[in-house]
């Protein structure tokens, strides 16, 4: 029987960006037409200088345009106000960085609960939400932990943890190996698109190695702000462990995350086999109101 097609998540037309500095015009991105399937794993790749981060940013509503529009499902982000774009990335979106970004005086379990008090959920859920996605991304350890008490990869996995904990329908990463060395990237790049796999989640990965490709679905190469190449190819890496991808090491990692639990679904209620001693309570002055509905997203 045939599968039924996947389905557009991005799409972009005629997306042009210029940066203006005084008098001198960089044009950053030419003229990008592109669209994004629901669950791909996609690579932009490209030199330095060659405008992955500003399509990134583009994709996901973190600047405007100078001229074309970006969709996201059935909601055109490259209009919305700034507010709006706000809340819309709160609901939809997950980021990874390079810097991973953590708050540096919130520990592991603050930082990854987080998204989910601008989702709106009760400190319970929060709470186990967090831990059970430490627990996914084998931190389950360190949930105490600040961000300076632990190493580039394990800050990496708080962050990637943080990203999916409120299963958003796109994930986007800029350079998130860039700090990392390469068996910790490999972890890291495994960790993402086992992630994403699980539920057919949406993962744009921007990276200045072309080795990140073998990762992907797709490649998109980047030249001075045009897409010179596009190219969509059987996977390498399916997100499972037992494909030429994982080492010895990897699947001793596997196997601690497969009692894992499930990878947390902020709409339905988590049950987690056991909990850790109590956590510390999340501040409280940044408890936010009920999350508003946005209109025309229906789709995501
Ligand atoms: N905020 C900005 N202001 C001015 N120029 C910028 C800005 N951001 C990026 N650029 C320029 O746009 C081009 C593409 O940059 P960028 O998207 O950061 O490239 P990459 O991520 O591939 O290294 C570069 O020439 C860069 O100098
Ligand atoms: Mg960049």
């Amino acid at each position: 029987m045939e599968k039924s097609q996947p389905k557009k998540v991005i799409r972009v037309k005629d997306l042009r960006k210029i940066y203006r500095i005084g008098d001198e015009r960089v044009v950053a991105l030419a003229k990008i037409n592109l669209e994004i399937l629901q669950g791909q794993i996609c690579c932009i790749v490209g030199t330095s200088g060659s405008g992955k981060s500003t399509l990134l940013n583009q994709l996901a509503g973190l600047e405007k345009p100078t001229k074309g529009s970006v969709f996201i499902g059935r909601t055109k982000i490259s209009s919305l106000s700034e507010n709006r774009l706000a809340e819309f990335r709160q609901r939809h979106l997950g980021f990874i960085f390079q810097s991973y970004n953590l708050m540096p005086t919130m520990t592991a379990l603050e930082n990854v609960s987080l998204p989910l008090i601008f989702k709106g959920a009760s400190r319970s859920r929060r709470k186990k939400a967090a831990l059970s996605m430490l627990s996914a991304v084998g931190l389950k350890k360190r949930a105490f932990h600040k961000p300076t008490q632990m190493s580039g990869g394990q800050q990496q996995r708080v962050g990637i943890a943080r990203a999916f904990v409120t299963r958003p329908k796109v994930i986007f990463a800029d350079e998130p190996t860039g700090n990392l060395d390469t068996k910790t990237t490999s972890e890291v790049m495994k960790m993402m698109v086992r992630f994403a796999r699980k539920h057919r989640q949406t993962l744009i990965i921007v990276t200045h190695d072309p080795e990140l490709a073998d990762y992907a679905d797709r490649v998109i190469t980047l030249i001075d702000g045009n897409i010179t190449s596009d190219v969509s190819h059987t996977t390498i890496y399916d997100g499972t462990e037992n494909c030429d991808k994982s080492s010895t090491d990897d699947k001793k990692d596997a196997v601690e995350s497969e009692d894992l639990i499930e990878i947390p679904d902020s709409d339905s209620d988590i049950v987690l086999p056991k909990l850790m001693e109590d956590p510390p309570a999340l501040p409280s002055d940044i408890d936010l109101p009920e999350e508003t509905e946005i209109k025309g997203d229906s789709s995501l």
